[in-house]
């Protein structure tokens, strides 16, 4: 296995993915319809690793513009970043993500079946599991229901993949289901670049070091766990990454369909990723202790030891490395990356 599609690739993850496909050997053929991210992506890709991929800007529910990518192509796998992300826009939004999201799936698929090119590892996410009955999270738990249609997305897109495995004896599929990524590239050049105001907890905090915004909202501080504020397994982005080249060697044996869960193990508040940050940073978080925000869980966390055990993989970094990666990535590009 050589020529990897992947789609989305210029974004968040899979922009850190296609350079860490590339340190290893493979030769990653990137596609985006640059809807979240930006083509100079590629330039940092390459000033990174001395080479820059194949990139075709194309959207991933265009099966023929699919088609042209692999008649030119000798696709051994496919790694599907693909997708809209945002929690609450999904709920304003839901029927662009159910379109969007089971759109490109399928598209990717079907195209896939028409080349006769069968590995397929998909960016699920912690949020399959639903509320969680127990910690950690373990791949066998039940696929609960999420509490929006971003969440709901991936849930679908995991039985497709089911369903597909099943009547396919050909396919070969991996879902990935990340925990909460963090961090950026530690060149500083590459990292998550939001629109507007984030949502999420590690943007949100590096805008509040470099004056952005003015301070972090802690959402809630009443939860059953023990500083009361919530919990999450946060992953260093540059682990996920190599969890995408762990899984391709995985490909190589597989029959059907597995799933592993990518994170730490390891669960930390949202006042322990404040004092991190600080730690290793050197600056000061002002914070205020606002409401529960709607549909968060108290606790989320993986227990990310089939992972180790099948591929051989394990995060290193810790949530202090990404703190100080994702502020490094946020001083050097106050308006994201241009
Ligand atoms: C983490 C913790 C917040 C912002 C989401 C998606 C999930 C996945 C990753 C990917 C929580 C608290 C946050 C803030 C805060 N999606 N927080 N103040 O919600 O665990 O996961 O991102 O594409 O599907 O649901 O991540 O970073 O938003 O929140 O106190 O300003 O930080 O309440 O406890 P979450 P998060």
């Amino acid at each position: 296995m050589k020529t990897i599609l992947v789609t989305g690739g210029l974004g968040f993850i899979g922009s850190e993915t296609t350079i860490e496909l590339i340190k290893n050997g493979y030769d990653p053929i990137v596609v985006d319809n640059l809807y979240n991210a930006k083509r100079s992506v590629l330039d940092r890709i390459e000033e990174i690793t001395g080479k820059k991929p194949a990139f075709y800007e194309i959207d991933a529910c265009d099966e023929e513009a699919l088609e042209k990518v692999f008649e030119e192509h000798r696709i051994d796998a496919t790694i599907h970043f693909a997708g809209y992300k945002a929690v609450a826009e999904s709920t304003r939004k839901p029927l662009e993500y159910y379109q969007n999201n089971l759109g490109s799936a399928l598209a990717v698929l079907k195209v896939m079946k028409r080349h006769d090119s069968h590995g397929f590892i998909f960016s699920s996410s912690a949020t399959v599991y639903g509320v969680p009955e127990h910690l950690p999270l373990v791949e066998t738990d039940p696929v609960g229901s999420a509490t929006n249609p971003y969440g709901e997305t991936k849930i679908m897109i995991e039985r497709i993949l089911e369903d597909a495995a099943k009547a396919d004896s050909s396919l070969q599929v991996i879902l990935l289901r990340y925990f909460n990524p963090i961090g950026a590239h530690p060149s500083g050049l590459l990292g998550e670049d939001p629109n507007g105001i984030p949502n999420n907890l590690m943007p949100y905090v590096t805008q509040v070091a470099i004056g952005k915004l003015d301070h972090l909202n802690v959402n809630g501080d009443d939860y059953p766990t023990p500083d009361g504020t919530g919990v999450r397994d946060y992953i260093h982005v540059v682990d996920l990454a190599k969890g995408h080249v762990a899984a391709l060697k995985r490909l190589e044996t597989l029959k059907g369909l597995d799933i592993y869960n990518l994170g730490t193990g390891k669960g930390t508040s949202v006042l322990e990723v404040v004092h991190a940050f600080e730690k290793a940073t050197g600056v000061k978080i002002p914070y205020v202790i606002a409401p529960r925000r709607p549909g968060d869980v108290a606790a989320n966390y993986a227990d990310a030891s089939k992972a180790e055990r099948e591929l051989h993989w394990k995060a290193t970094l810790t949530v202090e490395d990404a703190c100080r990666d994702a502020y490094n990535f946020q001083k050097k590009n106050p308006n994201g990356i241009i």
